[in-house]
């Protein structure tokens, strides 16, 4: 490890229900590795889930809980990981306030990840403005800290590139150098498809696989993934590009040679749906069966696991409002 080195994580999910393999092959597994070796923070975006969610905010209490559970079970270690939650860093809704003389109303309506996400929800024109403005609040969450490694899923790139901006103006405008630019950090598998085949997993499209579902969820699930739709009997030659169970089997097999063994019998006919959903059935077992038992074990103490929450909120609040003050101070607003 080397200490002289470390720099500052900063990464963090929506509260919007347990997490799944995607959350885990876009960004969890990066954080296991980096918490061994950099200052790492993660945050529960509780504030940004409501920027969708304001109707359901008694549910987002329950994600939360959901949410702290996965990353313990998974093995994110609060020796290493400092946790926190969004909402309990008033610093967090100070700094977006400041951001948002910094960026242009013309310059959010471009932003893609809103765009597409303002689509996927169906607002029209009814997009909530806390929603609309979340980048801006996603880029004090970044640096309210100083991050500057950013763990993150592809679809989250413009945010980054956003926070930069913001960054930027900022030091320019203050003449400062509080804080450091943020640096995305895509995993070697980009994204994971969902269930159905569908591009991205999410759990509003109902083909997620979640890190806590039970034994005989997963075996259903995986039964009716999205295969090759032309290969109808097993003797026909079959795709394996775009077809999701050999995806999940690239991901997810540390057998490389079986999968490639499968895929070549797969192509030249002969080898059923079933017997290669067998296999991935098997892999992702023995991946979720561990976490499933800890999550469980977990789930019997709550307060404890919130306490775990709470403690790294103490930390960061210190840190958050050491910020502040260089803030202020760069804004000339110390009084
Ligand atoms: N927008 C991220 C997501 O939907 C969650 C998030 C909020 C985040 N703040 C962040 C991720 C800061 C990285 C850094 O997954």
């Amino acid at each position: 490890m080397a200490s002289s080195h470390k720099k500052v994580v900063l990464t963090g999910d929506r509260p919007t229900g347990p997490l799944h393999l995607g959350h885990y092959v876009g960004s969890l597994s990066q954080r296991l590795v980096l918490q061994e070796q950099h200052d790492q923070y993660v945050m529960i975006a509780d504030v940004q889930a409501l920027t969708d969610n304001i109707e359901r905010a008694h549910q987002v209490k329950e994600w939360v809980g959901q949410v702290a559970l996965d990353y313990l079970a998974i093995g994110l270690d609060p020796n290493k990981t400092t946790f926190f939650i969004q909402s309990l860093i008033p610093q967090i809704a100070e700094l977006t306030v400041y951001y948002l003389d910094l960026v242009t109303v013309n310059r959010l309506k471009r932003n893609p990840t809103v765009k597409t996400e303002i689509q996927l929800r169906g607002f029209g024109d009814s997009v909530p403005a806390g929603f609309f403005v979340y980048p801006v609040s996603q880029a004090a969450d970044i640096t309210v800290v100083k991050g500057e490694i950013i763990p993150v899923g592809e679809d989250q790139l413009p945010m980054i590139e956003q926070t930069n901006e913001i960054v930027r103006s900022f030091n320019r405008i203050f003449n400062t150098n509080v804080f450091p630019e943020a640096r995305a950090q895509v995993s070697s598998v980009a994204r994971l498809p969902g269930t159905d085949g569908k591009a991205k997993m999410g759990k509003s499209q109902g083909n997620a696989i979640f890190l806590s579902d039970p034994e005989d969820v997963v075996v259903k699930k995986v039964m009716s993934m999205y295969t090759d739709p032309n290969h109808v009997h097993v003797n026909d030659p079959g795709k394996v590009e775009g077809n999701t169970v050999f995806t999940y089997l690239d991901v997810f097999d540390a057998d490389k040679q079986m999968v490639a063994e499968m895929k070549a019998h797969y192509q030249r006919g002969g080898l059923g749906d079933v017997k290669v959903k067998r296999r991935l059935i098997d892999v992702l077992q023995a991946f979720l069966t561990p976490i499933r038992e800890r999550r469980a074990l977990l789930a019997q103490d709550m307060s404890a696991v919130m306490n775990v929450m709470l403690g790294g909120t103490q930390k960061t609040l210190v840190v958050a409002e050491r910020t502040m003050q260089e803030v202020r101070e760069a804004m000339h607003m110390r009084y």
